[in-house]
């Protein structure tokens, strides 16, 4: 844990909660304009907060999925999902998106996040393996990933569209039985 959450108590990781919906909105708007890294562009992003208090509902609901938030002083500072596959053939696998504010990047925030998701898999009777898809210009995250044991399986050529430039995404996993 870096010297920065070690010192500050007032980090909470927790399961998202419905009541979360608006603030967890307000916060995808803010990293969709802070990084080209989430899966939607601004005007895509159109997610009503009753939509989204349904998903978290969901979430919580779903016995392979987990929707955390990372609170500091009790503001949303990140966010991770995870969802394994609704069919038996892939129930055991799935991906995760993580996001933190740019202010908050480099604190250990993110790890602490994935940490809680391998911890929360370990325990799950039918999760065995984690996965993500990460651009592979994104030097952090994947610094991070491979940190915390993810490897690289593959490369996905032109995956990602970001305003006409077409980028690589890496592949990595982690198999967590
Ligand atoms: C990726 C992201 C979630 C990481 O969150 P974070 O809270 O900053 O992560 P951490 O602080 O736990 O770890 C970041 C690590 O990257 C390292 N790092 C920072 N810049 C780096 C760089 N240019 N090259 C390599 N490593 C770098 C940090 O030193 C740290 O590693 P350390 O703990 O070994 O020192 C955050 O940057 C983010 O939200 N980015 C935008 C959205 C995104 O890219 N999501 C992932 C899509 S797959």
């Amino acid at each position: 844990m870096s010297e920065f959450l070690k010192e500050n108590q007032n980090l909470v990781i927790r399961s998202a909660r419905t009541e979360d919906a608006v603030e967890l909105n307000e916060f995808y708007r803010n990293i969709i304009l802070e990084t080209d890294h989430f899966g939607y562009e601004v005007d895509e992003f159109q997610i009503t907060d009753e939509q989204q208090e349904y998903t978290i509902n969901m979430f919580n609901q779903a016995d392979n999925a987990i929707l955390l938030v990372a609170t500091l002083d009790d503001k949303i500072v990140g966010d991770l999902s995870f969802r394994a596959g609704a069919s038996r053939k892939f129930q055991h696998v799935g991906e995760f998106g993580i996001q933190v504010l740019k202010d908050y990047w480099n604190l250990g925030i993110g790890k602490e996040l994935i940490k809680c998701l391998i911890n929360w898999a370990k325990e799950n009777e039918t999760i065995y393996k984690i996965s993500l898809r990460v651009r592979a210009d994104n030097q952090n995250a994947i610094h991070l990933y491979k940190t915390l044991g993810f490897m690289e399986e593959g490369i996905l050529k032109g995956e990602m569209n970001c305003n006409g430039i077409l980028y690589d995404l890496i592949y990595m996993g982690i198999v967590v039985d």
